[in-house]
């Protein structure tokens, strides 16, 4: 890192302990030209409420200067802190940001908009290297006043200001000390006619206008002004003027082609996508990288987990673990009894929390009991986790930061997958499982379970899951045709074994939930002792076969079984194409294969599709099934 010439330091002198910070799923946006620039900030921070957030911000800039206004909770409240600041209210240039915590506290001080002398500036993404960062900016003097990896871009952007960079490079090469996904918005107060921006993996868009411009990290922030956008690339940076966009990437100017976005705003707000749910089915790509960033060494083979300390200490000592929740969180929990026993050789219950917070639970010190829940808030899961508390080790594996069962928990492990908005659980599921994986190799790491290698390997196989998703998500056309030979039929059964029963669970649980079909999951061994007599033509099987080999022979004796009495057949498979089946079904869903820890998580995804299009060719309403909320606060 260069030496800085000066740096600014803002703030009190109140040491912060720094904490890992990461705000992927934020909203921002950014105006300038010859309107009022607060309206329009605002406006488009409320268009992003539905992404949901806890805090939010809005810097401008006025004469001589910058001013900031933040809260914490709901734009109501950013609103009512803004009421009294006329001077605020005049501005035509400002930034703007609403905070989805996913790591760090929900204050007004982590909030965005992040100060260092004459620079503002808010950031989606994470910066990894920002404990090294914040290190060396400490000794050389700067003070930082929040918890954020985010303080220290303003720090080196002002730094870099300081030392006489011209505005955008001083951008470049602040956006050349740090290490992450970024999308960074900034306004200098000696340059108050130009906003700032850079992009790596994280979304940013342009919207250009007459003499004014916008920015934005989804559309619909700046739809009701102009549909006249430019999405920018990772490597870019840009300086925004009121006239004018600039865009360079590695030093070249760049030109990005202008769309014309004919989106209402509805759709704006699902991404393009038709509903939610499928918005979050894609999503699932890029919330799997934010669930495992930072979390593992590969080379070491190694889980690094901070916030499990307590059970790092006490990980050999575990003698029992129970898993609890409710739904498609219970389902999460058989897969995680797999992972825990077979790398952690921990024996495992998995219990409905609605069940276990009933009965007589013989929870001791020994036992660590897991309560699994995307929304935090379900009350069976809290309730099971009350009874659990004070007598054994109690750790939370949930999506929303600070929820009323991360309070309970003695401790933490959050799945990152962003707001899940549809009622139907998709891209929390996937996280949850993730979760609970790395959790299983952090325990077998400290419990000695797992050589090295071994763990290494595990760990190589995750680093390829998110694009292993992404590919897996090209079955979609063929998933929807299959629905549309399905759609009418009145009764489903799902049949997996091993890993693959509890996804077979997952599949008739979203099916009926969203398309309101009756559908059973099955252990598929166990057809023969009972609901082989409901099989005939109007019985379709989803059959979810894995290419491990004894399983594979095994599941394929029961499809024969199946297909012998006339059932329409779907098989969903990671076998190579090749493979062959001896049995002919009416579809076959062939998903990649990385590796088969993460067979169930990449099978599954076919099954939140059928679902999906089952449901879409119904006419249900996909997003908000009847009957349905979408978490649970009653009993
Ligand atoms: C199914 C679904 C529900 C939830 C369950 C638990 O798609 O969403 O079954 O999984 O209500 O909710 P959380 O995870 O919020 O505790």
């Amino acid at each position: 890192m260069r030496s800085p010439s000066a740096c600014i330091a803002v703030g009190s002198r109140r040491a912060v302990r720094p904490k890992r910070n990461t705000e992927a799923m934020c909203g921002i946006v950014g105006y300038i030209g010859n309107r009022e620039a607060l309206p329009i900030l605002l406006g488009g921070l409320e268009t992003l409420e539905y992404r949901g957030y806890d805090s939010s911000g809005i810097a401008v800039c006025v004469k001589g200067g910058i001013e900031i206004t933040r809260a914490t909770g709901k734009l109501i409240e950013l609103k009512k802190a803004l009421a009294g600041r006329k001077v605020m209210s005049e501005s035509r240039i400002g930034i703007g940001h609403t905070r989805w915590a996913t790591h760090g506290r929900p204050t007004e001080t982590n909030a965005h908009p992040h100060s260092a002398g004459r620079v503002s500036l808010i950031h989606n993404g994470i910066i990894e290297n920002y404990l090294e960062l914040r290190a060396e900016l400490e000794r050389e003097g700067c003070v930082f006043k929040s918890e954020t990896d985010t303080e220290v871009a303003a720090h080196l952007l002002n730094r870099f200001l300081e030392q006489g960079f011209k505005p955008l490079e001083a951008m470049r090469l602040m956006c050349g000390e740090v290490r992450g996904s970024y999308a960074f918005l900034a306004i200098d107060a000696e340059n108050p006619d130009r906003i700032l921006v850079a992009k790596n993996s994280t979304p940013i868009i342009l919207g250009r206008g007459e003499g004014e411009n916008f920015i934005a990290s989804d559309i619909p922030a700046i739809l009701p002004h102009t549909r006249r956008i430019v999405i920018l690339e990772d490597g870019d940076l840009a300086e925004v003027t009121a006239d004018s966009l600039y865009i360079e990437n590695r030093g070249s100017i760049v030109k990005r082609q202008e769309q014309t976005v004919s989106w209402d705003p509805i759709t704006a707000q699902k991404g393009g996508f038709k509903h939610f749910m499928l918005k979050e089915i894609y999503d699932q790509a890029r919330v799997l990288s934010d669930t495992l960033r930072s979390r593992f060494n590969e080379q070491e083979g190694s889980v690094q987990l901070p916030e499990l300390e307590k059970l790092g200490a006490k990980a050999k000592e575990i003698k029992r673990v129970v898993l609890v929740a409710c739904g498609t969180a219970w389902h999460a929990c058989l897969e995680g009894k797999f992972f825990i026993e077979s790398f952690a050789r921990i024996p495992c219950e998995v219990d409905y929390a609605s069940e276990f917070r009933y009965r007589t639970s013989l929870i001791d010190s020994d036992t660590l009991v897991i309560a699994v829940s995307q929304s935090g808030e379900t009350l069976d899961t809290l309730g099971a986790l009350e009874c659990a508390s004070g007598k054994g080790l109690t750790l939370a594996v949930c999506n929303v930061v600070g929820a009323s069962i991360c309070r309970k928990a003695d401790m933490v492990l959050y799945t990152h997958a962003g707001p899940e908005i549809s009622v139907a659980s998709t891209k929390a599921f996937t996280t949850q499982l993730v979760a609970l994986e790395l959790l299983a190799l952090y325990l077998a790491e400290r419990r000695g379970t797992m050589s090295t290698d071994e763990r290494r390997k595990v760990l190589q196989s995750l680093v390829h899951l998110p694009s292993a998703v992404a590919q897996t998500l090209r079955v979609d056309a063929a998933v929807a045709a299959a629905a549309k030979q399905l759609a009418s039929v009145r009764d489903f059964l799902f049949l997996g074994r091993g890993t693959c029963y509890p996804i077979a669970l997952e599949g008739a649980l979203k099916l009926k939930e969203i398309s309101y079909i009756h559908a059973e999951g099955y252990p598929a061994g166990e057809m023969k002792h009972g609901p082989i007599a409901l099989i005939d033509e109007r019985m379709p099987v989803v059959m979810i076969l894995q290419r491990e080999k004894q399983l594979f022979e095994k599941s394929l004796s029961n499809l024969k079984e199946v297909e012998a009495r006339g059932a329409r057949v779907v098989v969903v498979t990671d076998a190579s194409p090749e493979q062959a089946l001896g049995v002919t079904p009416e579809a076959t869903i062939h998903v990649p294969f990385v590796s088969s820890e993460l067979s169930p998580l990449l099978l599954n995804i076919p099954l939140q599709l059928l679902a999906y299009h089952v449901a879409v060719m119904n006419g249900t309403d996909v997003d908000l099934p009847r009957n349905l909320a979408k978490s649970v606060t009653v009993e």
